[in-house]
């Protein structure tokens, strides 16, 4: 264990909160007339996810959004980030609205206004209604169109309440993992389909947020969530490495940025990826939609990536974190691998690199010295145990989270414009294809009883948002 002697102190304004998804945390997949996702579909089919692990029941929090909403005030979060499911409230993802589904969430808003917790909500974190991907899915330019609807209609309803207003989580996964290397739902491997998923993520985003603009205006805060690579060259002065650093960062960051923030797709995201498609699927007038400029960028941050050119000499090393297979979770980057990483590593097997999210702030405070930023996903999955004295000593996670909040702190100080910050997650949930076999929690879920535990993490974050310091890492045991 490291710990970071300094009590780095952040500004009263700056917003604390947690971070949840529909899919991971919800359950009642059938009730009150949700209609099927594509996780659900990809959950069900074998050997897609660890133990066929699904999110039927997940942590309950359907039931149990009270119990829930008491522990964030007690945490004394200023914010909350959550997702709707989308076919909760349009079941078939087009055509009828589902009253009951709009207002499980009206209710859940106004209990956070109620216990004075701000609702940051994402309008769409991985649940796509399943009859939206028997059309086609994201690869088809009819899901964006369905998209924009929808985001009017939840802008419309929870307009009044809701400022913040965040249109994908990680459009990057949605796109590459989901349609390329086939890890997520909803499974497809298609490199062509993957990009242009990429392209109706950014046009669905660009939609959604039109929406957003013409019906609240100046009062709203728009934003996006991204999971930007730090994708280091292995040997920074070779000309090869840097080459493949560029083509991931094109993928990965470029691909989602500059059409939002300027635009344009960059000319060597293009050229990489023509062998693959001529992106006709980018139509007249799509960019103007797209470039919706954003509020707010929000950041996802979890481990750094190490590449280096690929010369087909020996097998490929494709340590990515993403358990993506090298043919086509990277479109046009076949020569590009991706290295192993010193440790340490969580139990998801990402390295430990908070300078990673130094980097990342600093850079994109550089290129868009306007735009503000937010740390909407950070933190660690680790194989917790209740101890004999009936606590989660995790202490892994609290020397995680302050090492990244010291790094976040430290980009501050260079200058980057960082509002607030989210761990991942308020509680531990349905983690995609690895199930429930993988803990991100700062409260603990007991799977049999549905019973919420309060780890020592989240004692540790407690104390940290009533001071707006970091609490050292060895306090956290005795925290109560
Ligand atoms: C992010 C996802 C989130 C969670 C964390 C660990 O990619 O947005 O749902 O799974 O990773």
């Amino acid at each position: 264990m490291t710990t970071t002697p300094s009590a780095r102190t952040f500004p009263a304004s700056f917003v604390w909160g947690a971070a949840t998804a529909s899919y991971q945390i919800e359950g009642a997949v059938d009730e009150d007339g949700r209609g099927p996702s594509i996780w659900d579909t990809f959950a069900a089919t074998p050997g897609k996810t660890l133990d066929g692990h699904s999110g039927a029941v997940a942590a309950d929090h359907y039931h149990r959004t009270a119990e829930d909403i008491a522990i964030m005030k007690d945490l004394g979060l200023d914010a909350y980030r959550f997702s709707l499911a989308w076919p909760r409230i349009q079941p078939t993802g087009s055509g009828a609205f589902n009253q009951a589904g709009l207002d499980f969430y009206a209710r859940l808003i106004d209990d956070l206004l109620e216990a004075g917790i701000d609702p940051v909500v994402t309008m769409y974190h991985w649940d796509l209604p399943q009859p939206l991907e028997d059309a086609g899915g994201w690869p088809a330019r009819d899901t964006a169109l369905r998209f924009g609807e929808y985001g009017r209609k939840v802008v419309e309803t929870y307009g009044d309440r809701v400022k913040v207003w965040t249109t994908l989580n990680e459009p990057w996964c949605s796109s590459y993992l989901g349609y390329g290397s086939g890890v997520h739902a909803p499974g497809r491997t298609s490199d062509a389909d993957a990009l242009a998923a990429v392209h109706h993520l950014n046009l669905g985003h660009g939609l959604a947020g039109r929406a957003v603009r013409e019906i609240l205006g100046e009062g709203a805060t728009l934003s996006l969530t991204l999971n930007l690579h730090v994708a280091r060259p292995d040997d920074p002065t070779s000309a090869e490495d840097r080459d493949a650093a560029r083509k991931i960062d094109a993928l990965a960051n470029r691909a989602f940025l500059n059409p939002v923030l300027d635009g344009y797709y960059p000319e060597d995201l293009l050229a990489d990826t023509s062998a693959i498609t001529d992106w006709s699927f980018v139509q007249d007038g799509d960019l103007e939609i797209t470039h919706t400029g954003l509020d707010v960028l929000g950041v996802n941050f979890y481990s750094t990536q190490r590449v280096r050119r690929y010369t087909f000499e020996h097998e490929k090393t494709m340590a990515d974190g993403h358990g993506a297979s090298a043919a086509t979770a990277w479109p046009g980057a076949d020569d590009v691998e991706f290295l192993v990483q010193p440790g340490p590593y969580t139990a998801m097997g990402w390295n430990i690199d908070p300078s990673g999210m130094t980097e990342l702030l600093v850079g994109l405070s550089k290129t868009y010295p306007e735009l503000p930023l937010m740390i909407t996903e950070n933190g660690a999955a680790f194989d917790d145990v209740v101890s004999e004295d009936g606590r989660v000593h995790d202490v892994d996670r609290v020397s995680y989270v302050h090492r990244h909040l010291d790094a976040v702190g430290e980009a501050m100080e260079a200058g980057a414009d960082v509002r607030g910050y989210f761990v991942w997650s308020l509680m531990d949930n349905y983690e995609w294809a690895y199930g429930y076999h993988r803990r991100f929690g700062i409260i603990r879920i007991d799977y049999d009883t549905l019973e919420r535990i309060w780890k020592d993490s989240a004692y540790w974050y407690r104390e940290l948002l009533r001071t707006d310091a970091l609490p050292p890492v060895e306090s956290a045991a005795d925290l109560a």
